[in-house]
């Protein structure tokens, strides 16, 4: 029999604690964006490939070279979701959200597709969890935005040095004035640079500055940074959230020391849309950025709705599970076996009950199999905990509660008889297992 294996470039999470990283990743940075007011969309994985190569732009590598493009029965041309922005603002002008000047901010949680080269921290399928906010266009939100960023590297308890890169790429006229001036330097030195970058230089000139030659880097850092190019305008929002920036995030607690700002003036990021300032949060244990985004002021109208501002940034799940310093419980808490002779109703609805009612994830095990084995189980699970009941126990008017951890174990109380035996025995084992 053939033996299947996983498509190149995607990732299983599905031992104990990969998945139980994964999901506290998700639950802390969903819960952050809850407390900022954000509330969850949920947007489609396929599109029509128009849509991203109208946002994305046409000439970008992900476009151009990455995206998964197929017909469906109908010959329609659709795309797999390379990222989850162009996505949210097709639905929110779809489904007319953006009228009347208003104000939203939503999240969203799910799989991109791009068809890069695999290593390590870069995938085919990989997730992200991103927000984006309509409406305000103040440097105040791209402050805020940065901010809420650091704060999920903070909650995440992110191991390794990060540097939050900054830079501003500037209005459409920002940004064609200084491609012409960059695209003149790169004709004048044709001859001293890689074959990508001429081929970038006509079709996505910015996107040099992105070529991992050290001799075209060389070249590149005698041309003047696009931040010192921005009109008026774009220049002094610029100042004000570099300046921001720097205020808001530096003295974020939890993060390492080492943890870094710096204004990287050749931050042009791989998207077209962008409008102004943008960032990424980088850790190169995690393989790159971590986070990424920025401002886009246009994509909205351009994708046929209301001309509204917008700003937002999206996290790699793979990346920050690789920096999350996790000292999370396991699924599940608590592992209840059941002895023949168990009061089983009672231990059932009693305990187990109140347990989950107190917020403890219990798992039971009825099965007729020895005790040994049912340990086994549970040890295999890294549960911590686990409650033991038969006959004897049944007799004595008590439960056994073990740690699995260091092998103690002690015996508490069923309390049956007492005036509220059985709410002091429940809050016994809640002291016990560290949940009170
Ligand atoms: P992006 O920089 O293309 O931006 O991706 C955002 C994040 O997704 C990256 O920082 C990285 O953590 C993760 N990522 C990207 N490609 C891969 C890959 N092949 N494997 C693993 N992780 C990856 C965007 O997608 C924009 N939509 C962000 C945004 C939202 N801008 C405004 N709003």
């Amino acid at each position: 029999m053939k033996d299947f294996k996983a498509v190149r470039g995607v990732k299983d999470i599905v031992t104990y604690e990969e998945a139980a990283k994964w999901s506290a990743v998700i639950k802390k940075v969903e819960s952050l964006f809850e407390s900022y007011g954000y509330r969850k969309t949920f947007i489609p994985v396929i599109e029509h490939a128009e849509l991203f190569s109208r946002s994305i732009g046409e000439e970008t590598d992900i476009v151009s070279k990455e995206m998964y493009i197929f017909k469906d029965r109908k010959g329609r041309e659709l795309a797999l979701r390379p990222e989850g922005t162009a996505g949210v603002v097709r639905a929110m002008v779809e489904n007319k959200m953006l009228q009347g000047n208003i104000r939203e901010k939503v999240s969203y949680f799910g799989p991109m597709f791009r068809y890069e080269r695999p290593q390590a921290g870069r995938y085919r399928q990989f997730y992200q969890l991103g927000c984006e906010v309509f409406g305000p266009a103040s440097p105040m939100q791209d402050i805020e935005i940065v901010k809420m960023a650091v704060e999920a590297m903070s909650a995440l308890n992110a191991q390794g040095c990060l540097t939050l890169k900054i830079n501003s790429v500037g209005c459409d006229d920002c940004k064609k004035k200084y491609t012409q001036k960059v695209r003149k330097f790169l004709k004048e030195k044709a001859k001293d640079l890689c074959g990508d970058c001429n081929i970038r230089m006509d079709a996505n000139t910015l996107r040099v500055f992105d070529c991992k030659e050290s001799s075209c880097q060389e070249l590149y850092r005698d041309i003047e940074p696009l931040s010192k190019n921005l009109c008026g305008k774009c220049d002094s929002y610029w100042k004000a959230y570099a300046e921001g920036v720097n205020k808001e995030t530096r003295y974020i607690t939890g993060l390492n020391p080492d943890f870094k700002i710096i204004t990287d003036d050749y931050l042009v990021r791989g998207l077209d849309y962008y409008t102004g300032p943008v960032f990424e949060i980088e850790s190169k244990s995690a393989g790159g950025a971590v986070i990424a985004g920025g401002r886009y002021d246009k994509l909205v109208k351009q994708l046929g709705g209301p001309d509204t501002p917008a700003c937002g940034w999206a996290m790699g799940v793979e990346r920050a599970a690789s920096l999350y310093g996790y000292k999370g419980t396991n699924i599940p808490e608590l592992y209840v076996i059941y002895l023949k002779g168990a009061d089983e109703r009672w231990l059932s609805e009693t305990v187990v009950g109140g347990l989950r009612d107190n917020g403890v994830s219990v798992e039971e095990d009825k099965e007729d199999i020895p005790v040994g084995k049912k340990l086994k189980i549970a040890d295999r699970k890294n549960v911590n905990w686990v409650i033991i009941m038969g006959e004897e126990e049944k007799k004595k008017g008590i439960l056994v509660l073990k740690n699995l951890g260091d092998g103690s174990q002690i015996d508490i109380n069923t309390g049956k008889c007492a005036e509220d035996g059985t709410g002091k025995m429940i809050r016994e084992i809640l002291e016990k297992i560290g949940k009170r």
